[in-house]
């Protein structure tokens, strides 16, 4: 059974014993499913305050839900709607305190507040996002941000070369 441990020090401590277990949830595993459906539950128990982690993945014109921890979500996300779309379309991590804020976010889940969204690409290939919404207002800084690409990064570098 894969161990996760309790988190302690710093937040970029702690984050960084964050990516250590998802690589080792996905060490030699390339299946695209298992590895995001993994990595939603891992970092959905192991940081407090978020009410859904999980991904979207492109399928050639939209987002679509992929796996992920938390209540149902919307299905398709078009590319620049929404935080997931804006993500994909602008390439960068949308971080977003206050989602009633942000023009044209999509609410799925009434209790969320705040937002981060990152992009994954596999070099130039859009693969989808990486999506964590939390019910408490301003929940994501810099070091989550930081944090959590590392983790999309490190879910990139497990796909199959492209
Ligand atoms: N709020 C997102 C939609 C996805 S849910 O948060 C799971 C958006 O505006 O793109």
């Amino acid at each position: 059974m894969f161990q996760t441990g309790t988190l302690e020090g710093s937040k970029p401590e702690q984050y960084a014993q964050l990516l250590e277990q998802a690589r080792g949830l996905m060490h030699g595993e390339r299946d695209r499913t298992a590895n995001a459906a993994n990595l939603s539950s891992l970092v959905f128990h192991a940081l407090p305050d978020l009410n859904w982690v999980g991904f979207y993945f492109f399928d050639g014109t939209e987002l679509v839900v992929g796996p992920f921890q938390g209540h149902p979500a919307c299905v398709r996300i078009a590319i620049g709607r929404g935080v997931c779309g804006t993500a994909a379309a602008t390439r960068e991590t949308q971080r977003v305190p206050d989602v009633d804020a942000f023009p044209g976010h999509i609410p799925c889940d009434s209790a969320s507040r705040s937002e981060l969204v990152v992009p994954l690409f596999q070099g130039e290939r859009l693969v989808g996002v990486f999506d964590l919404d939390s019910p408490r207002l301003d929940r994501f800084d810099e070091d989550d941000q930081r944090g959590l690409e590392a983790i999309a990064q490190a879910f990139i570098d497990s796909l199959p070369a492209a």
